[in-house]
């Protein structure tokens, strides 16, 4: 989605801001845009399409000046083309804007600036702030008019801005899409970025801004605000993780290196949180509201996307294991659905990658509201969810570059089971029970070993797959949602019209498509609903589609359905979406490859979802 990156020092600014914005690329855009100020004058380039174009158009229109702000955009209001492409200057090209999120009242504000004789150049929401600046900024001082201007909108935003009359300043504020300060190491250069990522390679100092603050940056120094323009202290932090984490190595794509990373990432996910002796799990970020989690009576997962069926996953484990009735919901229908939220016995889990998704942020909101006890499971360190939520379990699954959510996506399983296990051994799991659950996630690793070494397989059977249109994904109670994880990375990166179905209900709809140009995902591995399973694939041979089945290791059973298969190894049944959801991945990612597709930035769609 959108990204900013702003940068005030010594150097020319073109290019630290280019820099950060390919750092950005991986949040999914579809233009870009940089401004500087020099000699008074704000000069933007502007183009439709990759960073790479618009690297193209400076090398030919060479930007000067040692402070500057850069924008991707992913289009919401107007198409994406140069004009609605940021920055956004005033009338007289004296203010420059950058902005992530939505204004919400922009016709209202942009009908009345229209009407002072204010000209609007582009389609976008954006550019009312511009105007709005504009115009505060005859009767004001310019930080007053920046001000001012926030106060009259309604809706989210990370903005930045520049101004001629200013020019040594980017004024910047932030209201629902995140904004990071860095300190430059050399302590006369500042930067600004709506993902750290973005600035990493000149500073770990940084300074996250939090909703409702704004802040002055200027080579010397960075003054912080509320939203009613009285200053505030705030902390500045060290990015611990590195630069090599998020570069790409030997793999031809990130989503690939990623999905490699996921035996390092259970490693990483369940560091110091076994205790195989008592049968317990050791999560340190719960410990001051654990005795209230002893008194939950009802657990409420919100999430979005590949984050949401983690959660359906999760609450799985928890009913079965926990005893905790457990309800999964969207993110985006549970904000506005007028929720039941009993505050003295429930709890909810935001799960989220990012910490940032505006959907799960919401509802969040709407449950805090109603007097929830708010636990976020998270990716990203000092991210929205992570900061709005009482207490929480990091997923520590290191930055996640691809779009599509693969190594996130297991990390949440494996804390999800982690929780299982504390709340379950709060009430009645045993601790032979909690013993065995962790016993096995020590040793799953190993086992995502021996599935990752089938990837010259998983390639083959991809490239045999690669001519369908159409696919269904089938699997049942705990690999239910993993049958549409499987359908969704393959809808997302490959094009691929794929349903994801508990296997029980296709007879009630899409056996009516099958026949032999519908192949059929299934999962098929040896658990307790494994008969089931099997009579749901006779039903589909019956009708002649294809069948490419994820079995257990030694099931040769199975070759009696079908000559596609894929081994994975044994686990406990719980456990087992960690090692099934490997395969899929590898397929989906395959097949957009021999689809001759972009893995790692597929179309429309974004890394990190800020508006609504
Ligand atoms: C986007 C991404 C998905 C992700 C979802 C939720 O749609 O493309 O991969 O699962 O957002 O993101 P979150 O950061 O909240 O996990």
């Amino acid at each position: 989605m959108c990204g900013i990156v702003g940068y005030v020092g010594s150097r020319q600014a073109q290019d630290v801001l280019v820099e950060g914005l390919r750092r950005l690329e991986y949040r999914g855009y579809d233009s870009a845009g940089v401004v500087t100020l020099h000699d008074e004058d704000l000069k933007t380039v502007k183009t439709v399409g990759k960073v790479a174009v618009l690297m193209d158009a400076l090398s030919r229109t060479p930007l000067r000046g040692t402070v500057g702000i850069a924008h991707t955009r992913w289009a919401t209001h107007g198409e994406p083309t140069n004009e609605n492409a940021h920055p956004h200057l005033d009338c007289r090209g004296t203010i420059a804007v950058v902005h992530n999120g939505i204004i919400e009242n922009y016709v209202v504000l942009k009908r009345e600036l229209e009407s002072r004789g204010h000209q609007f150049r582009s389609e976008t929401d954006t550019e009312v702030v511009t105007h709005l600046i504009e115009e505060y900024a005859q009767s004001m001082s310019f930080s007053d008019a920046f001000f001012a201007a926030i106060d009259q909108i309604v809706g989210t935003f990370g903005i930045a801005a520049l101004c001629v009359t200013e020019p040594r300043k980017i004024f910047v504020a932030r209201r629902g899409s995140p904004l990071v300060l860095g300190l430059g190491v050399h302590r006369d250069e500042f930067f600004i970025a709506s993902d750290p990522s973005a600035i990493l390679t000149y500073t770990r100092d940084v300074i996250y801004l939090e909703d409702d603050e704004a802040a002055i940056v200027s080579e010397n120094g960075v003054e912080t605000f509320s939203l009613d323009h009285l200053k505030k202290e705030k902390r500045v932090e060290k990015i611990e993780w590195s630069l090599e984490e998020i570069e790409r190595g030997r793999f031809p794509h990130f989503m690939l290196k990623e999905i490699f990373e996921q035996p390092k990432v259970i490693v990483d996910a369940t560091r110091g949180r076994l205790d195989a002796k008592n049968g317990q799990s050791v999560l340190g970020g719960l410990s001051d509201v654990a005795e209230r989690l002893r008194d939950v009576e009802r657990l409420t997962i919100i999430a979005c996307g590949s984050a949401h069926l983690a959660g359906a996953i999760g609450e799985y484990m928890l009913e079965e294991y926990a005893g905790i009735p457990t309800e999964i919901e969207i993110g985006s229908e549970f904000r506005y659905r007028r929720p039941i939220i009993d505050p003295k016995r429930e709890a909810v889990i935001a799960v989220s990658q990012s910490g940032e998704t505006a959907d799960t942020i919401g509802a969040l909101r709407e449950a805090k509201g109603k007097g929830a006890l708010a636990i976020g499971l998270v990716n990203v360190v000092g991210s929205t969810i992570a900061r709005e939520t009482e207490a929480g379990i990091y997923t520590h699954a290191g930055p996640e570059i691809a779009v599509a959510s693969t190594k996130a996506f297991l990390a949440q399983l494996t804390v999800l089971s982690l929780l299982t296990v504390f709340l379950g051994r709060q009430r009645s799991m045993s601790q032979a029970t909690g013993q065995r659950i962790i016993e096995e996630l020590a040793v799953l690793p190993e086992k995502i070993e021996r599935i990752l070494a089938q990837n010259d397989r998983i390639k083959i059977f991809a490239k045999k797959y690669a001519h369908y249109s159409s696919a269904l994904f089938l699997g049942r109670k705990y690999n239910a949602p993993v049958a549409l994880e499987g359908a969704l990375k393959l809808k997302e990166i490959a094009y691929v019209h794929a349903e994801g179905y508990a296997a029980g209900e296709m007879k009630h709809g899409p056996i009516a498509l099958l026949d032999k140009s519908f192949p059929v995902v299934a999962i098929v591995t040896k658990d307790s609903v494994y008969e089931k399973m099997r009579s749901n694939l006779e039903e589909v041979r019956a009708r002649n589609a294809p069948i490419l089945a994820l079995a257990s290791e030694g099931d040769d059973e199975i070759l009696r359905l079908t000559d596609d298969v894929l081994y994975v190894p044994r686990t406990i049944e719980m456990l087992s979406p960690i090692l099934n959801v490997i395969p899929l991945q590898l397929f989906a990612y395959h097949m957009a490859v021999a689809r001759g597709l972009d893995p790692d930035r597929p179309r429309n769609l974004a890394k990190s979802v800020t508006v609504e």
